[in-house]
Order: C-alpha cells, then sequence, then structure tokens
C-alpha cells in the first residue's frame, strides 16, 4: 500500500491558480490570509479523489477530468454564512412597503439572489406571506452554490436556527419536527408553492427572470473587487422595476456605483 500525505500543502503558485480561477468563475477573490480556509475545505475533496497535489487537482478541473468538480470547489470555497431575519430592519422595510395600497392589488416580486441556504428567502417569503394574498406574490431564491440551494429546497432546520423567527411566524408557516425528526423544524407548503429556486452565477450573463419590485442581494458583494461589483450591480438592477428597491447588507453600499439608485436609507436604495 503506498503511503497517503495526511495533509496536502499548497504552495504560492498552486493557490494564485485556484485564487484565478474562483475569481473567473464566481467573482470571488480570495485574499492570501484565505489559504488555510482553501486547504481546510479541500483537503477532504482531494482524499476523496485520490489526488496527491493541488497542482494535480487544479489541472483534472480544467481538463474536466471529473464531471461537476467545478461546481464541487465553488461549493466548497463560497462562504454561506446567513440566519433567519438577519439584519431585521430590512423586513420591518419589507412589511411596511407591502402594506401600501398599490402592492396589495397586484402581483409582488422578489428576487433574493445570494439566498444561501434558505434562511434569508423563507424569512421574505413569510413577510410577503402575511401581508399579500396567498396568490398576490412570488419569490426567486438563488445562489452559485447549487449545495446550500439544495437545503435551501429541503427548508429543514435545526430548531435553535429559528430562534429569531418570530413567534407568530413560527407558528404558523413552519412545521415542527416529531420522532426521529425531534430538535428541528420544516418549512410548511404554504410558503413553498410561491418560491422558485434556482442556481444562477451572478457574473455570468443572467437568464430571463422578467422585472421584480425588491432584490435583496446582501452581503455577497463583500467577496467582489470593486469592477466585478460593479457589473454585478449594473446586471442585476436591470430587472428591478423602475421605483422597485434594491437592498444590500449593513456593512455594503452601493454609492458611487450606479447613478440611477437613489439611497432611502442605509443599504436600501431605490431605482429612480
Ligand atoms: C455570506 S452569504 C449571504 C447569504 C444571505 N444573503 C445573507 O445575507 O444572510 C453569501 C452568499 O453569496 C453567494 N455567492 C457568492 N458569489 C456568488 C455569485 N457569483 N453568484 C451568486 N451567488 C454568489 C454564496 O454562495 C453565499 O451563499
Amino acid at each position: 500500500m503506498s503511503e497517503y500525505p495526511v495533509s496536502i500543502a499548497i504552495d504560492d503558485q498552486e493557490f494564485k491558480q485556484f485564487q484565478q480561477l474562483l475569481l473567473e468563475k464566481t467573482g470571488i477573490f480570495l485574499s492570501p490570509v484565505k489559504k488555510p480556509l482553501l486547504t481546510g475545505r479541500l483537503n477532504r475533496r482531494l482524499r476523496e479523489l485520490g489526488v496527491r497535489s493541488y497542482a494535480d487537482y487544479y489541472r483534472a478541473i480544467v481538463l474536466e477530468e471529473f464531471p461537476d468538480e467545478l461546481q464541487i470547489l465553488i461549493n466548497c470555497l463560497t462562504t454561506n454564512e446567513t440566519a433567519f431575519f438577519r439584519e431585521p430592519r430590512h423586513f420591518d422595510f419589507l412589511r411596511d412597503l407591502c402594506g401600501r395600497p398599490e402592492f396589495l392589488k397586484r402581483m409582488v416580486r422578489v428576487w433574493c439572489a445570494a439566498a444561501s441556504s434558505g434562511e434569508e428567502p423563507y424569512s421574505i417569503a413569510m413577510v410577503l406571506a402575511d401581508t399579500l394574498r396567498h396568490d398576490n406574490w412570488e419569490l426567486i431564491a438563488s445562489d452559485v452554490n447549487s449545495e446550500v440551494l439544495d437545503q435551501a429546497r429541503v427548508g429543514y432546520y435545526a430548531l435553535q436556527r429559528g430562534a429569531d423567527i418570530p413567534k407568530h411566524y413560527l407558528q404558523r408557516y413552519c412545521l415542527k419536527g416529531v420522532g426521529q425528526h425531534a430538535g428541528a423544524f420544516v418549512i410548511g407548503p404554504e410558503l413553498r408553492g410561491n418560491i422558485r429556486f434556482q442556481r444562477i452565477n451572478l457574473v455570468e450573463p443572467l437568464p430571463a427572470l422578467g422585472q421584480f419590485d425588491v432584490i435583496f442581494l446582501r452581503n455577497a458583494l463583500i467577496y467582489f473587487p470593486a469592477d466585478i461589483k460593479l457589473h454585478v450591480i449594473e446586471q442585476t438592477r436591470r430587472f428591478l422595476k423602475l421605483g422597485g428597491h434594491f437592498i444590500v447588507g449593513h456593512s455594503e453600499t452601493l454609492l458611487g456605483t450606479v447613478s440611477d439608485f437613489k439611497p432611502v436609507s442605509p443599504s436600501i436604495y431605490r431605482r429612480i
């Protein structure tokens, strides 16, 4: 039996290759301090494949020797931290918006463009379902990471993750697990019917999605260098109706990017 290294080291040249590949395919910039993060997440994958070095792994991806390996790499390297009702002020804003008379009369469309494992789109959906008629809203939830999107579709979470969901939403839209599912909950059918999950990479040409009243793109732009951030904003804002709202994370800003966004409060912009 030949010996296999327990931990596979990556040198600067190899790291640069992965840095460039990830940037090109997703827009995400991995700074050199993220080297341990990269090896921490990929070492096991290399072992599973029986690949002995990062140079060999890179070659195998580029030459498409393993099917779907590029997507697996992307799934390993995106940061998917999220939570239900994260940055709650945005959900208060959405609730107020949906309470406006013009929103009660027509179909309201929302796009959650970095949906991760579903906590954010389901939080949006709870507000929409609570404020609008059942057949009056539609939500598209997308992400570049196919694995977290699969988790989002399933909508199954540990009970602790639901701690920030308002009690009446929890009771109305979530089903508590029993028996072997004790300690977990699942999102109920009332919300699921109005949500479409779709893998969308924001740096690639975007598919036809129609026009939206609100776009949530929170805590994803921070991973992109300035030129890619601008490209992503330029692309996504074309899907926003005139007068529609674009919401980014609290630590992000659209100031200095596009001229037709008017700030209505920090991290919330209106297309004029
Ligand atoms: C930190 S999470 C934020 C999740 C959620 N929006 C929130 O604020 O809680 C960033 C998400 O952006 C996604 N992402 C990164 N690059 C992307 C791209 N090029 N296209 C689409 N999604 C991307 C990641 O997969 C990840 O799920």
